[in-house]
């Protein structure tokens, strides 16, 4: 049966706050697919606690957040592309603004209200926006109601990207462009061709590649996959940031405690009850991520505790009440009153640094691919992302994407693409591989590529890889494609990007640290790590 391709101007892969933004910048000149995999507010800017960070205040400058993303970056920051995206911040915070988006305001001394600034490790003044400790939840709120009465975009929910339809790959032309994407369909188990002139990818970051994780369920890395096997340029994919502070508890699953709980006073002790950032870092409990994960890490095992505690019992009860109301229920759900007692916590995989890399419009290497928001690599957050920068970033390259198509109209493609292929497609019976298979993958990768490594555990893990990629793929072959088989091949994908990157780097830097070149080498300072297929 032929499956006629689903024709649009723009697809726009995710649902979170690059996605939204790009397709409600472009309406007005097309029609734009938001295709995402589980329900539109499913993203991980939905989870976003902490907020975006923009220089909006007087006592603030671009020159400070310049140099605070500079030092977090550890020597691998594109200094223009940093300079941009700060100076372009509050430009787009205001448009948010606009938008309908509610940042926490406070009463100043003379009865006026101003915006709430928040802080968070590495930054040198107050300038996190945030709508209390839910800013995620309360910009998907805003972008959604928006989009909700723009005619000229489709939500398509419950679909899975499987794999980008390139002209290469046609067979078509040695210029190798974007012109769709093949898409199952989650409700009707069929897969369906998407027709576009110009496809963005949104579609996050990687974090169940690791076993424990502050990332949704859907964080599995499916673009900087998909885009890889399309023939895209993957950069810097050894710098995966663990967040210091997830909640230790059997029943709370991916729960974040926020860096801005750190801002506002708390401080990091061990289970007997002694500071043990001050020896460090000169900003303790508020140094840069790298810095607190390594040293919970170090400290726990030193210890042999299985986690640390983050204390903010020297805050009033009503203050932290008001202040970060999810996380003091959230806690409280599980029997813990963070105001009386101190929080048990561990790191957990949150944020990839690198992805595909692109250009400061941000196209990628695929003529009519642009990819924002995590799963690009713009320069901007280097060897270690600074808190916060990651909202605004999708802010910026959501802006410029749009502008660059608004001014740079893609050529009409030819939308007389073939069908997907299923081949001796077979309903799987043994969905016992795939589950087996994920575990093992995010345990490997927990275990052997994880806050500290080794040259050896790296090998260990990439030749576990790739025992994994092969099983993948005869189940890919001859069985019904399913999404948690494209995930796991995904997640494989991505596990082996990530491996390689930080086999390739023979040396320490930010958030990648390997005993066997525990210093940084000046012959790796500015240099990206670059993968591709060619
Ligand atoms: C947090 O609230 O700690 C997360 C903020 C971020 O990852 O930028």
């Amino acid at each position: 049966m032929s499956n006629y391709p689903k024709k649009f101007d723009f697809i726009v892969l995710g649902s979170g706050i690059a996605g939204l933004t790009f397709a409600l910048k472009v309406a007005h000149i097309g029609k734009v697919a938001i295709i995402t995999k589980k329900n539109r507010t499913e993203s991980n800017t939905n989870y976003a606690q902490g907020g975006i960070a923009a220089v909006t205040s007087k006592e603030d400058s671009f020159e400070s957040h310049f140099q605070d993303t500079i030092t977090a970056g550890s020597g691998l920051c594109n200094e223009e592309i940093v300079q941009g995206i700060v100076e372009e911040g509050p430009d787009r915070v205001k448009e948010l603004i606009q938008l309908g988006m509610k940042f926490s305001q406070r009463e100043t001394e003379g009865g006026n209200h101003e915006l709430d600034l928040g802080k968070e490790g590495g930054h040198s003044n107050r300038r996190i926006l945030h709508a209390k400790d839910i800013t995620g939840r309360e910009i998907e709120r805003s972008l959604l109601d928006s989009i909700a009465s723009n005619k000229n975009i489709h939500i398509f929910e419950n679909q899975f990207a499987i794999d980008l339809i390139t002209t290469q790959k046609l067979g078509h032309s040695k210029l190798n462009r974007c012109v769709g994407v093949y898409v199952l369909n989650n409700e009707t188990k069929l897969v369906e061709t998407y027709s576009a002139n110009t496809v963005v990818l949104a579609t996050g970051g990687c974090g169940k590649v690791y076993l424990y994780t502050s990332n949704p369920d859907i964080a599995t890395g499916d673009g900087t996959a998909m885009s890889y096997r399309a023939g895209a340029t993957i950069s810097n994919m050894e710098f995966v940031q663990f967040h210091p502070t997830c909640l230790y508890h059997p029943k709370a699953k991916s729960f974040l405690i926020s860096e801005a709980v750190r801002g506002e006073g708390a401080e990091l002790i061990n289970l007997n009850g002694k500071r043990f950032m001050e020896k460090i870092h000169p900003l303790k409990s508020l140094a840069p991520r790298d810095v607190v994960a390594q040293a919970i890490d170090n400290e726990m095992k030193r210890t042999g505790d299985d986690h640390v505690l983050l204390d903010i019992t020297n805050k009033p009860a009503r203050y932290i009440i008001e202040r970060f109301p999810n996380i003091y229920k959230t806690c409280l759900s599980f029997g813990l009153d963070i105001t009386k007692e101190p929080i048990p916590v561990v790191p957990a995989a949150h944020y990839q640094c690198g992805g595909v890399q692109v250009s400061r419009n941000g196209e990628t290497c695929i003529n009519g691919l642009y990819a924002i928001g995590e799963v690009s690599c713009t320069g901007l957050h280097g060897a270690n992302r600074l808190a916060s920068n990651s909202l605004l970033e999708a802010l910026v390259y959501a802006h410029r994407a749009a502008k660059h198509c608004l001014e740079n109209p893609a050529p009409q493609i030819d939308t007389n693409l073939p069908d997907w292929h299923s081949g001796e497609a077979i309903d799987a019976d043994e969905m016992v591989v795939v589950s087996h298979n994920w575990d093992e993958l995010r345990r490997t990768m927990w275990d052997y590529v994880g806050i500290v490594r080794t040259t050896k555990r790296l090998e260990r893990a990439l030749t576990r890889v790739k025992n994994l990629q092969g099983e993948i793929s005869d189940y890919y072959w001859d069985f019904t494609v399913t999404s948690d088989l494209l995930e796991l091949r995904n997640l494989a994908t991505v596990a082996e990007l990530i491996v390689k990157s930080a086999l390739n780097r023979r040396e320490s830097r930010g958030l990648h640290y390997t005993l066997d070149y525990p210093e940084a080498n000046d012959k790796f300072a500015k240099k990206d790590t670059l993968i591709n297929l060619r």
